[in-house]
């Protein structure tokens, strides 16, 4: 048995969390879950957005399953993700971006994974102003955080049998940063030849992917890059709500969605699960429940591609729970 802790989160976190919990049960894989309050709930209840415990059951259990949490308004406020990751060393953030059949997206045939690094790079925050009118930023690559997240792509793309590694960067003009994190990536494919290598600097990246999307495979990226590709590709394949985000760590690993809480459509049973769904395929296959994975992810896609019980931000008027009772029945039936 599997025991993960389950972080229902605010606004439509509580929702979309309680009907994935149910579509993966129906799966009869074997989970526990240890349920945690992170986030305002918390705020309110415990004075502390991410009380100790959180944290605790984290590194008990090693995996958790996460619903989007608002940053209460006022200064003061650390943000519950920038903390989950550097408590909890998860220094790789994946996307998966894949088209469903029936989601509108301007391509077809995409399947490719974002690997981004999550603790280096301009986000270290280093700044400060020289004088009134000059601003400097300190942007910081280690030959570790470099190693473990090309690294980390390539394992990937071995384990999950991809065919393609590209590693992205702008060492042409900063040859120092991007040009250490490009040398690392050159000397570590050569343990990897069965991985075809390919380099790409970021901006040529970007209209390239806008052309031609489908010929992707693994992308690897230093952490400001990575940001800002992971965005551009869920536009390439309907929207943030399509998008599971993975965190990664050598010990701990969270699973999300990409979106919010979503204040707005909270507790009317409308908000779309499936970036968290999603996530939950990643999480099921990392704690190799890949038969539960496979069976949600086939359900879904046909749910999908019918279009006919689907949620209403993609021209629906299912409910969340309708949504979901329809992937069950899928899975049941076949
Ligand atoms: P948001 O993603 O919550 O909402 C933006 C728009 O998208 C809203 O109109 C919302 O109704 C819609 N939307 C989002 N998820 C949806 C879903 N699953 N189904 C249908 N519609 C959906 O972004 P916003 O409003 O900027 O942030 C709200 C709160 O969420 C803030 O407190 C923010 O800090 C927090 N947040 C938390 C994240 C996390 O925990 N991973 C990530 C991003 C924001």
């Amino acid at each position: 048995m599997h025991i993960i802790t389950l972080i229902p989160g605010d606004g439509i976190g509580p929702e979309i969390i309680r009907e994935t919990v149910r579509l993966i049960e129906s799966t009869g894989a074997d989970i526990k879950w240890e349920i945690k309050e992170a986030g305002n709930s918390a705020f309110l209840k415990h004075g502390d957005v991410l009380p100790y415990d959180v944290l605790e059951s984290i590194k008990n259990n090693r995996v958790a399953l996460k619903g989007p949490i608002t940053t209460p308004v006022g200064d003061g406020f650390r943000s519950i993700n920038v903390l989950l990751r550097k408590e909890l060393d998860l220094y790789s953030n994946l996307r998966i971006i894949k088209n469903y059949k029936g989601v509108p997206s301007r391509y077809e045939n995409i399947d490719l994974v974002i690997v981004r690094e999550n603790t280096e790079d301009l986000y270290i925050g280093i700044e400060h102003m020289i004088g009134d009118d000059a601003a400097e930023s300190i942007k910081i690559f280690t030959r570790k955080g470099c190693e473990r997240i090309v690294r980390f792509a390539f394992d990937y793309a071995r384990k999950e049998n991809r065919k393609k590694v590209t590693a992205v960067h702008k060492a042409n003009i900063m040859k120092m940063t991007d040009g250490m994190f490009l040398s690392i990536a050159r000397t570590i494919s050569k343990e990897y030849p069965e991985i075809q290598f390919e380099e790409m600097i970021v901006d040529a990246m970007c209209m390239k992917l806008v052309q031609s999307p489908e010929v992707y495979d693994v992308l690897v990226l230093p952490n400001l890059y990575g940001d800002i590709i992971s965005d551009l590709c869920a536009g390439l394949v309907g929207g943030l709500g399509f998008a599971p985000g993975v965190n990664i760590g050598t010990e701990f690993a969270v699973f999300e969605a990409v979106h919010g809480s979503a204040p707005d459509i909270a507790g009317k049973n409308i908000a779309n699960p499936t970036a968290l769904i999603l996530s939950a395929i990643q999480m099921l296959r990392f704690i190799n429940e890949k038969e539960s994975a496979l069976k949600i992810e086939n359900a879904m896609a046909a749910v999908l591609e019918e279009g006919k019980t689907v949620t209403r931000d993609i021209g629906g008027t299912a409910t969340t729970s309708a949504y979901v009772d329809e992937i069950i029945n899928h899975i049941l039936e076949n």
